[in-house]
C-alpha cells in the first residue's frame, strides 16, 4: 500500500513537471507548431494572395519536381489548394492527392477542385501520424507544413511506405531570416531538416536556393 502511494505521488509529480529533487522543470519544448487552420475563407486571403507568386515562384518549384503525366503526387498540408491546383494543371493524367488534417480544408479542396474542373485532384483527410494516402506516390510535396508535423522522424519513416521505389519528398519551409513565417523556434536550418530526414531513412537529393524566403530540399 505504502509503495503504491509513493508511485502515485511520483507519477503526478512527473506530469506536473516536478523533478527528482522537487524543483519545477520547464515544460518540454514542443517539436512542432500547433495551429488550427479551420477557416478556409480566412486563410485563402493569404495563401491564395496573387502577391505570393512573386516570392513563392510556384512554376519554378513545380518544374524542379520533374513531374510527368501518369505519376501520382501528394501535396501534404495542401491548405486551400495553392499548390494542388497548380500541380493538377501539369497534366490531366497526373493524380494529385491534396491531403490536409483540417476537415474544413478538405471540404474546401473538394469544392475548389470541382469549380475549377480539376478531376485529377483527390482531397484526402490526413491524420497527425500519417497523410492517409490511398496508394504510393512518386512525389510528396510539403509546403510550409513541415514545422506543423510532430514526431517527424517517426512520421517520415512511416511515410516511406507511401512512396514508390524511386519516390521523393520535397520540403519547402521558411528560412530563419524570412520576413514572414512561423515563430523563429519553428523555422529550421537545412542541417536540422537534413538530420531529421536522415533519421527517417532519407538522403538529400537536391537543394534549390532560388526561393527567397524558404528552403527547398528534395529527399530520396
Ligand atoms: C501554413 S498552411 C500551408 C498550406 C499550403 N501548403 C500552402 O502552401 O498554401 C499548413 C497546412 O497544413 C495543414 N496541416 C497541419 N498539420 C498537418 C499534418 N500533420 N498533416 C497534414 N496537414 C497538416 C494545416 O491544416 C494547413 O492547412
Amino acid at each position: 500500500m505504502v509503495t503504491r502511494t509513493i508511485v502515485a505521488v511520483l507519477t503526478i509529480g512527473a506530469a506536473a513537471g516536478v523533478g527528482a529533487a522537487g524543483q519545477h522543470q520547464p515544460p518540454a519544448k514542443p517539436d512542432h507548431m500547433q495551429h488550427r487552420f479551420d477557416d478556409p475563407a480566412k486563410f485563402a486571403k493569404s495563401f491564395d494572395d496573387p502577391a505570393r507568386d512573386a516570392w513563392q515562384l510556384p512554376s519554378r518549384v513545380i518544374e524542379a519536381l520533374g513531374l510527368k503525366g501518369g505519376m501520382a503526387v501528394a501535396d501534404i498540408g495542401a491548405g486551400t489548394g495553392y499548390f494542388s491546383t497548380r500541380l493538377a494543371r501539369v497534366a490531366p493524367d497526373l493524380t494529385v492527392y491534396a491531403a490536409d488534417i483540417e476537415p474544413a480544408m478538405v471540404e474546401h479542396l473538394k469544392s475548389r477542385a470541382m469549380s475549377e474542373h480539376l478531376k485529377n485532384v483527390v482531397p484526402v483527410l490526413a491524420g497527425t501520424a500519417s497523410p492517409n494516402l490511398p496508394k504510393p506516390v512518386d512525389v510528396v510535396l510539403i509546403v510550409d507544413t513541415y514545422h506543423h508535423i510532430g514526431n517527424r522522424a517517426a512520421y517520415f519513416r512511416d511515410l516511406r511506405k507511401s512512396l514508390t521505389a524511386s519516390g521523393r519528398v520535397a520540403i519547402v519551409d521558411f528560412r530563419k531570416d524570412a520576413p514572414e513565417g512561423p515563430p523563429v523556434e519553428f523555422r529550421f536550418t537545412v542541417d536540422q531538416i537534413e538530420t531529421e530526414m536522415k533519421q527517417a531513412g532519407f538522403r538529400l537529393d537536391a537543394k534549390h536556393d532560388f526561393l527567397p524566403r524558404q528552403h527547398f530540399l528534395i529527399f530520396r
